[in-house]
């Protein structure tokens, strides 16, 4: 067995992690989990409330996933699903889609995971188009402070200027317009002519913004002049749905029904990676004439993934975890609300279990907290064993599994707590 120092020292020279700059040193190496507890490779135990990146839904090292994922490797690991092969778990899983899905987003298209999703469903929307003869339909709206992954397509949709620098920004004609503007979005459809756009793409909640709510009217409005300029609505609920946001769709929310959804994370609860693109039967149906749908991956409705999923979303359901989000989400949210007395908590959002305490400079200007507040997760770690994480613009995020008990929540406001109560307007503490 390897000590911790030799894994430490392998992985410092061998492995690439996302953001995580070369000078940085530190390791935390995780051998462990069951339920919202994580332990590391020194036996040091965690308490999980990020939910890795805000999936683990229904929690770690739950057993019925893992004799499901065994059972189905013994019956088939994989077969591909390109052509016209397919598998029973992969049709089972759109079935289930089919009748849990919002609006009448019938159809699927399986990915393997949000970024792969994303892709997919910009290229799905500019082919829907092209086969229509809008040809010249080709550009892509998004927002600022949007996030789309980090692969080319979604990438350059994702509203985050450092998230692009250096790799090129767009990589096909787009734009980013400013959130919860929709008066905004019509002089953007006027200026670039809606004969040219293709779709918009958008999270209904904004996620890694951080828990960025929109107003009720707002999605019925952009919808509704979307839809009357002819352009396509992509909903990017890779975060949000399977009960993130306290319904299994938060589309649902909102009364708007869009033409593609794409959806990973929760889908799996992170057991395997996969992602669902949903889409209406008049989007499939027109991408599908011709030589057939040209978007596929080799892991597209991979069995085993499929088989994990139908598992989960059983457990999600007879478990009540959406509710449960609810409930526990709007618990922690009045626990934190005594935080906002200080003069560098600028708001607290919370939906579902997605919960965001904004760090600023001050309650006026609600500016950001200056960088060195990106350190705070590290902090309340050291200090607590409570694992949180700073989302874009120094806010704090606690997105825990939805099997999150009541001493667990209590246990993760209390670290957050302790650590936010002694913070200073330089963003240290
Ligand atoms: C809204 C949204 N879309 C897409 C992605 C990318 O998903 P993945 O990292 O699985 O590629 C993420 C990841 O956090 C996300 O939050």
């Amino acid at each position: 067995m390897r000590t911790v120092d030799e894994l430490i020292g392998l992985d410092r020279r061998h492995v690439v992690h996302p953001h995580l700059p070369l000078t940085t040193t530190n390791r935390t190496i995780f051998t462990r989990g069951k339920g919202c507890k994580l332990w590391d490779a020194e036996g040091r135990q965690y308490l999980d409330a990020t939910g890795g990146l805000w999936l683990a839904q229904i929690g770690h090292g739950r057993e019925e996933i893992a004799e499901v994922a065994a059972r189905q490797m013994k019956q088939l690991e994989y077969f591909t699903c390109f052509w016209d092969f397919t598998n029973d778990k992969a049709i089972e899983l759109v079935e289930r889609l089919a009748q849990m899905a919002p609006g009448d987003l019938e159809m699927s298209f399986f990915t393997s995971g949000g970024s792969e999703g994303d892709d997919a469903a910009i290229k799905t929307a500019r082919y829907y188009h092209y086969m229509r003869g809008e040809r010249r339909r080709t550009w892509i709206l998004s927002r600022k402070n949007a996030y789309h992954g980090l692969a080319y397509g979604g990438g350059t949709a994702t509203g985050f200027a450092e998230m692009n620098e250096g790799t090129g920004y767009w990589y096909f004609d787009g734009q980013n317009i400013t959130e919860f503007c929709v008066a905004e979005l019509e002089s953007t459809i006027t200026q670039i002519g809606p004969e040219n756009i293709a779709a918009m793409i958008a999270e209904p909640i904004m996620g890694v913004g951080g828990m960025i709510i929109p107003p009720d009217d707002y999605w019925p409005r952009m919808a509704e002049v979307l839809r009357k300029h002819g352009i396509l609505l992509i909903f990017d609920e890779v975060v949000t749905a399977f009960g993130r946001a306290g319904r299994w769709f938060a589309t649902e929310r909102f009364g708007v029904s869009p033409d593609i959804l794409v959806t990973a994370k929760g889908i799996s609860s992170g057991y395997i990676p996969l992602g669902a693109v949903l889409m209406t039967r008049d989007v499939a149906d027109t991408v599908r004439q011709g030589h057939g749908y040209p978007v596929g991956y080799t892991y597209s409705g991979h069995p085993v993934a499929c088989a994990i999923a139908l598992e989960n979303l059983r457990i999600l359901n007879d478990e009540g975890l959406v509710d449960r989000a609810n409930d526990t989400g709007r618990y922690i949210a009045e626990q934190l609300a005594t935080l906002l007395k200080h003069p560098n908590i600028g708001e607290i959002r919370q939906m579902g279990l997605g919960i965001a305490l904004e760090l600023v400079v001050d309650k006026e200007t609600r500016r950001p907290l200056p960088d060195a507040a990106s350190r705070i997760p590290d902090i309340i770690r050291d200090e607590t064993g409570v694992i949180v994480r700073i989302s874009s613009a120094q806010n704090l995020v606690l997105s825990p599994p939805l099997t999150f008990s009541r001493d667990e929540a209590n246990q993760a406001v209390e670290a957050v707590s302790r650590v936010l109560m002694r913070l200073k307007p330089d963003g240290t503490v």
